[in-house]
């Protein structure tokens, strides 16, 4: 056979067994793959705005079960769009919980005062929205984000810290960098090393820096009691807490607003790491506000409303700590 005519039969029986689709969506994909950035193989890509279209009906399904009454929250497509649910939790997430080891318990005070609601945002004890990438490093935005809250009622300053240094590093404490990890190993390097680098001298993917240790310090790490009136008060008395979720489902891949409640969520297999920054209530129902790692175009600016008082709902009061600075 010549060559060439082989190579067209080859071509051929590829694009027999590629996936239909549809082709009134062609404008909306080229514009997710512009705004997102994405370039694909001729091969991949095929496989990819399948991926894409499935999710888009998924979404388009939710809203409008959303517009019926049957959800608190709506999702959107994003930048996760062309992956399946099973590549995004093996990319996004990279929390290890069957290591968790106890740390000292803390004791929520007895007769402290706490409010109906709080937002550590408005304190000053939050940097803004950071972006994991595609490493399981949430562990390390989570510990982070603790250590920035506890530094700023320390000190009164707020300093952006080093992920980098900890996914670098931390392996002696029990953390495998983009594999995995967690935030107590994370508290327990700093304090062995004697502090924490700054974003600013040891930025995220720039492997390697010059380590000076110089930005934070901690002594230790409280563990939380595994329910949510203790993560309540923790929160309210203490500042941004670190915690561990299930984030695993695909109503979580795409949220976009409202009170997050998926039936299918685990209290107990938590594979994502993230800071509770407050609580409130909307409309009679209550929330955790949570700070997460995947951008600012991912939920609420970076954030997501989490239900509170549902029966530690995704686990969030399962594995809760933060550092003692
Ligand atoms: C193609 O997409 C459009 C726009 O979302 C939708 O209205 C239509 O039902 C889809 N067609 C098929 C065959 O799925
Ligand atoms: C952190 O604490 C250790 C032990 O107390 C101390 O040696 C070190 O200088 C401290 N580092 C910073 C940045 O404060």
């Amino acid at each position: 056979m010549h060559p060439s005519l082989f190579l067209a039969a080859l071509c051929l029986g590829i694009a027999s067994a590629a996936p239909q689709l549809n082709q009134s969506l062609d404008e909306q994909w080229y514009q997710w793959k512009a705004t997102h950035g994405k370039l694909y193989g001729v091969y991949e890509e095929g496989w990819r705005r399948d991926v894409w279209e499935k999710n888009m009906k998924m979404i388009e399904q939710h809203n409008w079960e959303h517009s019926q009454g049957k959800h608190s929250f709506r999702v959107a497509m994003n930048g996760f769009g062309d992956m399946t649910n099973e590549e995004f939790k093996q990319k996004m997430n990279g929390l290890q919980m069957q290591k968790h080891k106890k740390g000292k318990m803390f004791q929520p005070p007895l007769f402290a005062e706490i409010p109906s609601s709080v937002d550590w945002r408005k304190k000053g004890y939050v940097t803004p929205v950071k972006n994991q990438g595609q490493c399981g490093s949430c562990w390390a935005f989570s510990a982070t984000g603790a250590l920035e809250g506890q530094m700023f009622r320390k000190t009164g300053k707020l300093v952006s810290l080093s992920e980098q240094n900890l996914v670098d590093c931390s392996q002696p404490e029990g953390n495998e960098g983009c594999n995995g990890g967690l935030m107590d190993y994370a508290f327990q390097y700093v304090k062995d090393n004697g502090g924490l680098d700054s974003e600013e001298s040891y930025p995220y993917h720039t492997p390697g820096s010059k380590l000076s240790y110089s930005a934070a310090n901690d002594t230790g790490f409280f563990d939380v009691p595994p329910r949510e009136k203790a993560l309540m008060v923790a929160v309210a008395t203490k500042g941004p807490i670190s915690v561990g979720i299930d984030a695993s489902h695909f109503t979580f891949q795409f949220y976009h607003e409202g009170i997050y409640y998926d039936p299918d969520c685990s209290s107990e297999d938590l594979d994502h790491g993230v800071l509770v920054t407050g609580y409130g209530t909307d409309v009679g129902q209550s929330y955790w506000i949570v700070k997460n790692s995947w951008g600012k175009n991912w939920g609420i600016d970076g954030y997501i409303k989490m239900a509170k008082d549902r029966k530690n709902h995704c686990g969030i009061a399962t594995m809760a700590s933060f550092p003692i600075v």
